[in-house]
């Protein structure tokens, strides 16, 4: 059995390593233009158009990334080809920790607890209570539903909200497109700290608009870890402008790098980091993949297989 690594990264010497250690029979090489071998899998991200174009053999493309928004736009991805994403491998933690971090910094007020130690202010500010922090997961998948049991298990009230009439998960309200239109209103109307973890999709592209957002109560928060896309900029910066929300961290943006004029570089209630919220750990995400590669092999059911009609 072949395999090829199509990642331009630095990465992708380790992703060739950790493949080859969990499967010994497999040949796992790294692609790149010139190859010339047929292979049975590939495991990568953002695939350019020639590796399909070449690869008449292809069995799988299994994703790094839990979105495969990149892969599914391929021009020349072969119409039936199984596409394959990671799931969880460890995100879902990492995922849980940027969340808790931004929620914390913000009930605990710790700007306002600099910006007083810098003018050497001892002024103690009102007492923030989890009970009055309700947070809103959108999009119960693999890593919203992490996220979503370790605030529950933190004893914050969670709201989630999913496409489907999701199973739901012990201390954690669910709502859902599935069970009416009025529920993404009353969603967004009970949260006061926003998380986006779905994926991008036609459906999901610009959601988060000004009408949307507003229906955020006053004083709330947004956390998107999931794709840029998803929000509309303007009516965010208008929005926190405004002071109907009061902050935003940001993992992920339209265009990234986020371009070095963008007003989220320097808006005084926006945080910014460059899309690391969750970062695939290799060692054991190539396990997972090495374990479905066999399945497949075997003609065995896996999980994982993205769905292309609803783009996830
Ligand atoms: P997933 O398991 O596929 O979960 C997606 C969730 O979104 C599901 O609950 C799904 O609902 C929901 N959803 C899809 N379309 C929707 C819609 N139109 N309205 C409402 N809910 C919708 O994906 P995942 O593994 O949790 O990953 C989620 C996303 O996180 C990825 O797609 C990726 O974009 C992002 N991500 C970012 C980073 C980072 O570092 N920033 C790292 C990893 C992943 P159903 O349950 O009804 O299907
Ligand atoms: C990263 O953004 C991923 O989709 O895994």
């Amino acid at each position: 059995m072949r395999i090829a690594i199509v990642y331009s990264s630095a990465k992708s010497g380790a992703w060739r390593d950790a493949l080859a250690a969990e499967l010994p029979d497999a040949q796992v090489d790294i692609w790149q233009p010139g190859y010339t071998h047929a292979v049975d899998f590939a495991v990568g991200w953002a695939p350019p158009p020639q590796f399909f174009a070449e690869q008449p053999r292809l069995r799988a493309f299994l994703s790094v990334g839990a979105g495969v928004e990149n892969i599914l736009s391929n021009p020349k991805l072969p119409a039936e080809l199984p596409i394959v994403r990671v799931e969880d491998a460890g995100m879902g933690e990492q995922m849980a920790d940027y969340c808790r971090y931004e929620v914390l910094r913000w009930m605990q007020r710790r700007d306002e607890y600099a910006a007083q130690q810098a003018a050497a202010l001892w002024r103690p500010l009102p007492a923030a209570w989890r009970a009055e922090w309700p947070v809103g997961i959108f999009g119960l998948g693999v890593l919203g539903r992490k996220v979503a049991t370790a605030f529950a298990s933190d004893g914050f009230p969670v709201n989630a909200f999913s496409r489907s009439n999701s199973v739901g998960e012990p201390n954690v309200r669910l709502f859902s497109e599935a069970r009416g239109v009025d529920q993404f209103e009353a969603f967004m109307r009970a949260t006061r700290v926003l998380m986006i973890f779905a994926p991008l999709t036609p459906e999901t592209r610009n959601k988060f608009d000004r009408k949307a957002l507003q229906m955020l109560p006053r004083g709330a928060y947004v956390i998107n870890v999931a794709r840029g896309a998803l929000i509309v900029d303007e009516a965010l910066l208008e929005l926190l402008d405004s002071g109907h929300l009061h902050g935003a961290a940001l993992d992920v943006f339209h265009e990234e790098p986020l371009p070095r004029q963008h007003r989220y570089w320097t808006h005084p209630k926006v945080s910014v980091t460059p899309h690391i919220a969750a970062v695939t750990p290799i060692v054991p995400a190539a396990r997972q993949m090495a374990a479905k590669i066999q399945q497949l092999v075997n003609d065995q059911p896996i999980t994982g297989i993205v769905e292309r009609s609803r783009g996830y």
